[in-house]
């Protein structure tokens, strides 16, 4: 059984090949079709290919010109949302997350920010309803994290589609994946997509013409060609996790020492990225589920707001924004229910290379751990 299942299938190697037979290996005719195919999955204008998830966040943040301005931002995430932002020249303005591990929209309404970007972490549909009406209130622009999310929806939109834009990413552990680098931008707004276009390819507006200062952060066509064979899979794939988060929740609800996440609400569809689990000794938990060849995991069991690059934010040496923009004292953050989830979180595969047979198999195993630590 593994953590993740980041398998190529013959039919999107083969699409490789033939993109690799007609000489087509970097950004062209692939990356446009396959941004069409995810364009209208996600029920927006326009996708942007790009480079990987973290240059999505980046590239959207730095098309929205954030330096120096407050973007508000979950602290358990994969860094990749707090750096991004930080390398475009935005101050992270860490909010609480409540109990399912999206922003808690209490805590958002009494922060000041320019931007606000909810994390649908685990594939869990953050708040957007309440997120988007704060955020209104405030004047402030909603991008949405969707790194996790592939799949994943709110009253019938697909997320990514709900905020001006939406960053995905398809490393090979997420629900659509490549076998190396990719992510993406989804977005309305034709301004916002034309500018992150020239962004991510040197500001170049024609041949040798440029007029802004860009990064290469583009998609290539072997990457897109696997991406567009699998979108086929996705919503079948998307149905299987489902399916295995579903076994768990059934077998998993009420049994003592575990604190599963509330319900999906029924105008939310949750992918099911990974699934979280509560537990109280996590890191005892995880060794003992290993040992039985169960791969749960332990992940951003340290909230960003206490780490290290947080605390030294001020140093050039750390980041090479310190000087130039002025950054709170981190070290005075304190978020109740990020710190308390991030302590207690162990996650489990749930991933479409598992059958039901696998997932009894995990639920006999966390039954058996639970029953020794807790009896
Ligand atoms: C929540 C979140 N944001 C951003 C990223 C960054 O994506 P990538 O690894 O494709 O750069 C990830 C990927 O792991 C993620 O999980």
């Amino acid at each position: 059984m593994d953590y993740a299942f980041p398998i190529i299938e013959a039919d999107e190697l083969a699409y490789v090949i033939k993109a690799l037979e007609n000489r087509v290996c970097a950004s062209g005719k692939i990356v446009a079709e396959f941004e069409r195919l995810f364009a209208e999955y996600e029920g927006v204008k326009h996708a942007i290919g790009v480079s990987n998830g973290t240059d999505a966040i980046f590239l959207t943040m730095r098309a929205l010109n954030v330096r120096g301005k407050k973007v508000a931002v979950p602290a358990m995430t994969f860094f990749a949302t707090v750096e991004a932002v930080i390398n475009a020249g935005g101050i992270p303005v860490f909010v609480d997350i409540d109990d399912t591990y999206t922003i808690d929209p209490e805590d958002l309404a009494s922060k000041e920010f320019d931007v606000v970007m909810p994390v649908h972490l685990f594939g869990i549909t953050a708040n957007m309803d309440e997120i988007s009406r704060i955020a209104e209130e405030k004047g402030a622009i909603v991008v949405e994290d969707a790194a996790q999310a592939q799949g994943s929806e709110r009253r019938g939109k697909k997320v990514g589609s709900i905020g001006k834009a939406g960053a995905f990413s398809f490393y090979p552990t997420k629900n659509l994946y490549t076998c190396g680098r990719a992510g993406a931008i989804t977005t309305n707004d034709d301004e916002l997509a034309e500018k992150i276009r020239l962004l991510r390819a040197h500001g170049e507006k024609s041949k040798y013409y440029h007029v802004l200062v860009g990064r290469n952060m583009r998609m290539s066509d072997p990457e897109a060609a696997i991406l567009k064979e699998q979108m086929k899979k996705l919503d079948e794939r998307v149905e299987i996790r489902r399916r295995n988060a579903k076994i768990l929740i059934e077998e998993l609800s009420g049994v003592e020492g575990v604190t599963l996440p509330p319900e999906e609400p029924p105008h939310a569809k949750r992918s099911r990225h990974l699934f979280p689990i509560r537990v109280e000794k996590p890191e005892e938990f995880v060794e003992k589920l290993n040992r039985l060849g169960i791969p749960a995991r332990r992940i951003y069991q340290v909230p960003i707001h206490k780490m290290e690059v947080m605390q030294r934010i001020n140093d050039p040496d750390v980041n090479m924004r310190a000087g130039f923009i002025e950054y709170p004292d981190y070290s005075k953050v304190v978020l109740k229910k990020t710190e308390e989830l991030s302590e207690k979180t162990v996650v489990l595969p749930v991933h479409h290379g598992l059958t039901e047979e696998d997932m009894k198999i995990i639920v006999e195993g966390v039954k058996r751990v639970l029953k020794r630590n807790f009896s």
